[in-house]
């Protein structure tokens, strides 16, 4: 080899060292944040709540907590010092509101009130399959620092504010749920606070968390340190016996937050075999499934590509869709294509979309001016399928995909409405216009399953 060319070809080799080098020391920085990050809630329950916080100063924690700002008479504290702070509170009311005061310990003995005010509260769920009315927001692929997210979560606040819910003294949201990559680019502590934390400081300290694990939180390890997920039930379902898949129960709805992450969704594998128990198990009304990697979509990620992220968005479809719409699920949540694609009322399609017949679609309407009507519990009575992935940006893609009933390449968020029997599902964009609106109606149960077998 000539020496000009040996010298250019070592030159790179030299740069991409340092470069990867360079990389690898953030990133492994960043693993170990160390900084204060507000407070959050996490695994609420009709009689529990877990708080979490971190401080730049190791300390012992202390929460003081009551029905009123005037009267915190409960106190909890921690047993020794450290910087990540988790206490959960016990012997609490269902569908309470508390105040909580949060009070660092120093190793000095110095005593410092870190949170405290009118501000800080959060309630307690409503007791298991009561029919109160509930409001939870999604949020998906959220975690970009910058203008689109700052815009997305402005808008939702302005609407909530602006369409407060009709039952007086609930909290203007019960819960928030995420559709995974939380935070960019390596799912490190420190992008957490970045990209998480930080942005969403002001809902987290009042709403509880339900976090997906997305792939970009699969790459570091941050995210079962900082989460705190049942795998004991904690909040209600069935023991998962894990965090990475876990489900919850809020008043009358059944949540079930799947890994398509890192966990095998091959039949008969670990999390498929809980799942179908869970669904078996649970009596509620409604059925929400939230993960990351979608069945269907023609976004940012194509679902009829087999290599298209490792195959996870056929396995889920394949898998895992049979399971959830034999158990009833009704509305189905999911990110990673950085879009907003919503689908019809359906079932069986559990092909690439060239496989998607007529019949799959079980009301032709967008149920815009009419809900969907859905039986019960049935299984196979209907599913809706929703990508959120555009909370932080969103991205091009062919927006084609025939299970959809609204295709858009637009910025947003979900909320999502229950009162009683009926469910109305909403995309808030950006600039705060609703860009999609539909409802699901339950009516009684017909106890007539539809087997897919028909379609094979
Ligand atoms: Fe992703």
């Amino acid at each position: 080899m000539k020496k000009w060319i040996k010298r250019i070809v070592l030159g790179f080799l030299g740069l991409l060292l340092i470069y990867a080098l360079g990389r690898f020391i953030d990133v492994y920085r960043g693993s170990f944040y160390t900084g204060n990050r507000a407070p959050y809630l996490m695994m609420p329950a009709p009689n529990a709540m877990t708080l979490r916080w971190q401080t730049r100063q190791k300390g012992q924690g202390q929460i003081r907590y009551g029905r009123s700002l005037a009267q915190l008479d409960n106190s909890l504290s921690e047993t020794s010092v450290a910087e990540a702070h988790e206490l959960r509170l016990q012997g609490l009311e269902p569908g309470r509101r508390y105040y909580y005061q949060i009070i660092n310990k120093l190793e000095s003995g110095a005593t410092q009130t870190l949170y405290s005010g009118k501000t800080y509260w959060f309630m307690t769920s409503p007791k298991t399959g009561q029919a109160v009315s509930v409001r939870f927001a999604v949020l998906g692929d959220p975690g970009q620092p910058g203008k689109v997210q700052n815009q997305v979560r402005d808008a939702l606040m302005t609407w909530l504010q602006e369409n407060p819910r009709p039952d007086r003294g609930r909290a203007y949201l019960d819960l928030l749920l995420t559709t995974g990559d939380n935070a960019y680019r390596s799912g490190t502590n420190k992008q957490f606070q970045t990209g998480f934390f930080s942005p969403y400081a002001s809902i987290l300290k009042n709403v509880p968390l339900w976090p997906a694990y997305g792939n970009h939180d699969a790459r570091r390890w941050a995210f079962f340190d900082i989460f705190s997920l049942p795998s004991k039930a904690e909040s209600g379902g069935l023991a998962s016996g894990t965090e990475h898949y876990y489900s919850f129960d809020y008043a009358n709805a059944h949540f079930i937050m799947l890994d398509s992450s890192a966990s095998s969704m091959a039949v008969g594998s670990k999390m498929l075999n809980w799942l179908q128990q869970d669904l078996m198990a649970s009596k509620q009304k409604w059925i929400i499934a939230a993960f990351h990697h979608p069945p269907y979509s023609h976004g940012s990620h194509d679902s009829d590509n087999r290599h298209d992220s490792g195959g996870r968005m056929l396995d889920m479809r394949k898998n895992v869709l049979p399971i959830l719409e034999a158990g009833g699920a009704d509305l189905v949540l999911s990110g990673h294509s950085h879009m907003y694609e919503r689908s019809w009322l359906m079932h069986c399609n559990y092909g690439d979309s060239s496989t998607l017949q007529a019949d799959m679609l079980l009301d032709k309407t967008r149920g815009l001016t009419q809900p969907y009507k859905k039986p019960g519990r049935d299984g196979f009575s209907g599913t809706v399928y929703t990508v959120i992935g555009s909370s932080s940006k969103h991205d091009q893609g062919r927006l084609d995909h025939p299970a959809m009933a609204v295709s858009l390449a637009e910025s947003g968020s979900v909320l999502v409405d229950i009162a009683n029997s009926l469910m109305t599902v909403r995309f808030i964009t950006k600039h705060g216009q609703v860009a999609d609106q539909f409802s699901i109606q339950k009516t009684p149960a017909t106890g007539h399953a539809m087997p897919c077998a028909a379609f094979n």
